[in-house]
């Protein structure tokens, strides 16, 4: 409340004019209380199981911005390729079909982007650890900001894990690769690292692979466990090798548009919705593959294989030559800001 001399010495001018001042902000908070009727649904369209890390990360994100928006902003996760899958999701997200989607981030190349292809060289990372130096650093934020070229808003970035390879045979050595055809998704830098082992890489929606394996039009394919178990993968593999060679990790994506239209207050509610969320999923994200390892040797259908550090030496070895190849689709420059950035992390 104002103080009762608040008046006393003011010139009648300066009293109109704060009058105004206020019939204008309260006409403001008016129109801003009527905004809870103009309610926002958001439509999140993703293409694995809903117990992921990804779907989730998806759900956690519903819970918190629906709660803190009061139920203004609805949130409508569409899972398991339902609305969109690997084909047509960046389009229908491009057209604002969609307002979010979580792509794997080896599916940005195709669509323009090659650098992303850089989180799929394999046995590049360690550990999830030198991924977020780069995913939460300058490097990945420039990477986030060139998505604007093509009408998108990166968001963020979270983790699945390492991936495994999978067949009707142990992949123990580059010998047991030779002559399969291995399922991958649509990056070129993956498809290079089956070459490399002498596979034939063939590129499929991610909705298509269990059916696929089934019916023998692939031999085999690679994902993180949590994948694997949620598609049942293991119905139709006899064989999982645990050669945790390659990250796979995600991006979240708006519609410039949609992100546009927001106001404010709304895109601050969506932001700090998100970045609770994406946290979330990255701290389940191993215990949700362990699970489903975990889960895949009591069902017993399919034989696990751990590798020896020489056999991963030799995998390692193996694949080495596709970094120097594929670095003039990623950006040479890219090539040297990522080691650049993986260096410093190691002298910590
Ligand atoms: C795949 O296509 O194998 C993965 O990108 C699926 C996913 O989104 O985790």
């Amino acid at each position: 409340m104002l103080p009762a001399d608040f008046f006393a010495n003011r010139p009648s001018a300066d009293r109109r004019q704060w009058l105004r001042g206020l019939a204008s902000a309260a006409l403001a908070s008016t129109s801003l209380k009527a905004a809870p009727t103009q309610g926002i649904t958001l439509r999140f369209s993703h293409v694995v199981a809903e117990k992921t890390p990804k779907g989730l990360a998806a759900k956690r994100f519903k819970l918190l911005l629906e709660e803190r928006s009061g139920g203004r902003i609805q949130v409508l996760i569409y899972p398991n390729a339902e609305l969109y899958g690997d084909h047509d999701e960046m389009q229908a997200l491009q057209l604002g079909a969609v307002d979010l989607l979580a792509p794997s981030l080896s599916k940005f190349g195709r669509i323009g982007f090659p650098e992303f292809e850089l989180f799929d060289l394999p046995f590049l990372f360690e550990q999830v650890a030198d991924v977020r130096r780069i995913t939460q650093g300058r490097l990945g934020q420039r990477l986030l900001a060139r998505l604007s070229q093509q009408g998108l808003v990166g968001l963020g970035y979270f983790d699945n894990g390492f991936k495994q390879m999978s067949a009707n045979r142990p992949l123990l050595t580059p010998a047991d690769f030779v002559g399969l055809r291995m399922r991958v998704q649509a990056s070129s830098v993956i498809a290079a690292q089956m070459r490399a082992l002498g596979a034939r890489p063939v590129t499929l929606a991610f909705s298509e692979t269990r059916r696929a394996l089934a019916s023998g039009v692939v031999d085999g394919t690679e994902n993180p466990i949590s994948n694997f178990w949620t598609q049942r993968m293991h119905e139709v593999q006899t064989d999982l090798s645990l050669t945790e060679h390659g990250y796979l990790g995600y991006a979240v994506v708006a519609n410039q548009r949609f992100w546009m239209k927001l106001t404010d207050n709304d895109r601050t509610l969506v932001g700090q919705a998100l970045r609770e969320a994406l946290a979330f999923g990255n701290l389940i994200a191993d215990t949700q593959n362990d699970k489903a390892l975990m889960a895949l040797r009591q069902v017993g259908t399919t034989r696990i294989h751990t590798l020896t550090d020489g056999q991963r030496a030799r995998l390692a070895h193996a694949v080495k030559p596709v970094h120097q190849a594929l670095a003039k689709r990623i950006g040479s420059q890219w090539m040297v800001d990522l080691n650049q950035a993986l260096k410093q992390h190691a002298r910590g």
